[in-house]
C-alpha cells in the first residue's frame, strides 16, 4: 500500500470508518446473482460492522430481499462510544422518531435491524419499510457473544469490515465455515493467515479491484489525502482505493475465465512489456527453481515449471488454469531474489493446462513418430 495513501494512513491510525458506495456493492452482488441468480436464495445475510441507518448494504439488501429470495436479513452496528475517532455523532431523524429512542442507549449500544417475510406495516410487499430495529444489550462488537449469535445462524456474511481488525474478522467467518464476501486490502494477502486460504481455494478475490472501486465516503475529521481523494456532488467526502479488493468464497463467472496468453518464445519475440521482449530468456531465482514474471500478461502458456508471478495475478486467476504453489520464499527461508535483489512479493504458480497441452503434444509426436 503506498505510504501516503488515505488507506494506509488510516491502518496506522486505527481509522475505520470508510462507508461502501452503492454503486460499488451493486456492480460486485449483480455479477454473483448473473452466475447463479439462486445464489442468496432461502439464505440468511448478515451485515456485521455496519451502520443500518446511514450503510448502502442495508438499503440494498432491503431492496433486494424479495428479487434475491432471501430468508431473513440482518445488520447490526458498533456503538458510537466504542468507536476510535468519532467525536462527532447525531442520532439519524428515523431513531429519534422511533418510540424505542433512547438518548443513552443511542450512543452506547450497538443496533441491530431485522428484515424477514413479515410485512410489518401491511402494505402488500416487503421492503426497507418492513425493517424492524432495536438496540443491542452490548455495543455490537463483532467479537461479542450476541453477534456470534447472528453469526451461527447466517448463511452469508457480506460486509465492509473494520481494516484494523481484518485479521480477527476473517477469522471469525472461517472458523465457522460461512459463505462471504468482504471487502479487504490488497496487503492482506501477504498475511500469513490469509494465503493459505487462497491457495487451497478456500478463499479468492472478487471482482472489484482497486480503481474500479469507486472510493469510500469517509467522516469529517478524516483527511483527504492520496491524488484521488475528492468531494462529490452530494458533498460527501470520497478517498481513493486503489489496493482496494472484495475477497470471497461465492463463486463467480470471471474466475472459471482461463487467461489468453503466448507461448514463451512468442513472448520473449512480441511481448508488450520492454522488460520481457528485451531478455533472451526468463529470469530464474537465485533461491528456487522457478522463472520471474514481471506481468501477468507474460505468462508463457507452454512452461511447464514453476513460475514466480506478482500478486495482482490473483485478479486473474482460474484454478483450472493454474495451481498456486507457494507464496514469496525460496528453499533457503528468504523472499525470492534474482541477483540478488527481490521483487516485490511474488506467487508461486504452475502451469496446469501446460501438463495436458505438453501432454497432448508428447501424444502427438508419438503418435507421429510410432
Ligand atoms: C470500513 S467501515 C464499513 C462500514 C459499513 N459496513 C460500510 O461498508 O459502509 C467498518 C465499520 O466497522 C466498525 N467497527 C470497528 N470495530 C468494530 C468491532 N469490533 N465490531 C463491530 N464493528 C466494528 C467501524 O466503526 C466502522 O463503522
Amino acid at each position: 500500500m503506498p505510504k501516503n495513501s488515505s488507506l494506509h494512513i488510516a491502518n496506522k491510525a486505527k481509522q475505520d470508518e470508510f462507508y461502501t458506495q452503492w454503486s460499488d456493492i451493486k456492480k460486485e452482488v449483480q455479477a454473483y446473482i448473473e452466475y447463479n441468480p439462486d445464489v442468496f436464495r432461502g439464505k440468511t445475510i448478515l451485515c456485521p460492522c455496519d451502520d443500518p441507518e446511514w450503510s448502502n448494504f442495508t438499503k440494498f439488501f432491503a431492496l433486494h430481499f424479495v428479487e434475491y429470495g432471501l430468508k431473513k436479513f440482518i445488520s447490526t452496528s458498533y456503538a458510537v462510544e466504542s468507536k476510535v475517532n468519532m467525536e462527532y455523532y447525531q442520532a439519524s431523524f428515523f431513531e429519534e422518531q422511533s418510540p424505542i429512542f433512547d438518548e443513552k442507549k443511542t450512543r452506547a449500544k450497538g443496533k441491530i435491524f431485522i428484515l424477514d417475510s413479515e410485512d410489518v406495516n401491511h402494505d402488500g410487499k416487503i421492503d426497507i419499510e418492513d425493517l424492524q430495529w432495536n438496540y443491542m444489550d452490548g455495543d455490537g462488537d463483532f467479537r461479542s457473544k450476541e453477534v456470534e449469535e447472528f453469526r451461527n445462524e447466517a448463511d452469508v456474511i457480506i460486509t465492509n469490515p473494520p481494516f484494523s481488525l481484518f485479521r480477527e474478522f476473517l477469522n471469525w467467518i472461517i472458523e465457522d465455515n460461512k459463505r462471504f464476501l468482504i471487502i479487504s486490502n490488497m496487503n492482506a494477502i501477504t498475511y500469513k493467515e490469509v494465503f493459505p486460504l487462497i491457495k487451497n481455494n478456500r478463499m479468492w478475490m472478487g471482482l472489484g479491484f482497486g480503481r474500479s472501486f469507486q472510493g469510500f465516503i469517509v467522516p469529517e475529521s478524516y483527511p483527504l489525502n492520496g491524488t484521488e481523494a475528492r468531494i462529490d456532488k452530494d458533498g460527501n467526502r470520497i478517498v481513493s482505493t486503489n489496493n482496494t479488493i472484495w475477497l470471497t468464497n461465492i463463486e463467480h463467472g470471471r474466475r472459471h475465465q482461463p487467461l489468453h496468453l503466448m507461448t514463451m518464445a512468442d513472448n520473449l519475440k512480441h511481448s508488450k512489456h520492454k522488460k520481457v521482449k528485451e531478455k533472451l530468456a526468463y529470469d530464474k531465482y537465485d533461491n528456487y527453481d522457478a522463472i520471474e514474471i514481471p506481468f501477468t500478461d507474460a505468462i508463457p502458456s507452454d512452461y511447464q515449471g514453476v513460475m514466480g508471478v506478482p500478486i495482482s495475478f490473483l485478479y486473474k486467476y482460474c484454478p483450472e488454469q493454474f495451481e498456486i504453489i507457494k507464496f514469496r520464499k525460496g528453499d533457503d527461508g528468504k523472499d525470492l531474489s534474482i541477483n540478488g535483489k527481490c521483487p516485490y512479493f511474488r506467487i508461486l504458480i504452475k502451469n496446469k493446462k501446460c501438463n495436458w497441452f505438453c501432454e497432448g503434444r508428447k501424444d502427438e509426436q508419438t503418435n507421429r513418430t510410432a
